[in-house]
């Protein structure tokens, strides 16, 4: 019993000495793990974060059937609102000139004009903004620009949806906040 204790202790030490563990970084091998799956975690991300909604044309009238190519394209729908008019841009075109890192990047800071909710995008964590870089670099480059941007004051052309506030108070400060869309 102690013999085989003892034959053993220099041979496991021996295979150890011989197979060293690699060491990698807790959070390089949590990201490793995930890379086979953050093509289908975009699509997931782009379906439940409602993207199609505004970016694809026709999305809600078709009852969300409208075919992967068509995805993202962009879309003449305007809306109008006191920051102007602004047009869900072609996702397809302005990730295609983009890297991932650049996404990354550009996604985590993006600021937009309404009714975009960029907040949303900008706060996902970044393996959920590299899963929608992965997916929609996937559907490849398509489609138009969208229309562009209208400042306010400017009339578009149908269709459009309107926002129609209430009339204010007197002396009300009736200013809306709204930023620049920075340039992909
Ligand atoms: C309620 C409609 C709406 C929804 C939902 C929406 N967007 Fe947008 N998005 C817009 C509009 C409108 C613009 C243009 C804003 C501007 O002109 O400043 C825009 C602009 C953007 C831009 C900046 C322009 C560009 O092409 O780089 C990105 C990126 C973007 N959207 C990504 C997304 C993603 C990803 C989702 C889903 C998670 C999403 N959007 C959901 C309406 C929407």
């Amino acid at each position: 019993m102690h013999a085989r204790i003892l034959v053993l202790i220099p041979l496991l030490s021996m295979a150890a000495a011989c197979q060293p563990t690699p060491q990698p970084e807790p959070e390089a091998a949590a990201v490793v793990a995930a890379e086979p799956d953050l093509l289908a975690h975009g699509e997931y991300l782009v379906r439940v974060g409602g993207c199609n909604d505004c970016h694809t044309a026709g999305y809600g009238a078709a009852g969300g059937k409208v075919p992967k190519e068509q995805w993202l394209t962009g879309s003449d729908q305007g809306f109008l609102g006191p920051w102007g008019t602004t047009y869900p841009s072609n996702l397809r075109l302005s990730v295609s000139k983009m890297s991932e890192a650049d996404w990354v990047a550009y996604s985590g800071s993006l600021h937009t004009r309404p009714p975009m909710p960029d907040f949303m995008v900008r706060d996902l964590p970044e393996q959920d903004r590299r899963a929608l870089h992965r997916f929609i670099s996937s559907l490849g480059p398509a489609g138009k620009e969208a229309p562009a941007y209208l400042p306010p004051g400017q009339a578009p052309s149908p269709p459009y949806f309107q926002l129609v506030l209430p009339e204010a108070p007197a002396g009300a400060n009736t200013t809306m906040a709204s930023e620049p869309a920075p340039t992909p």
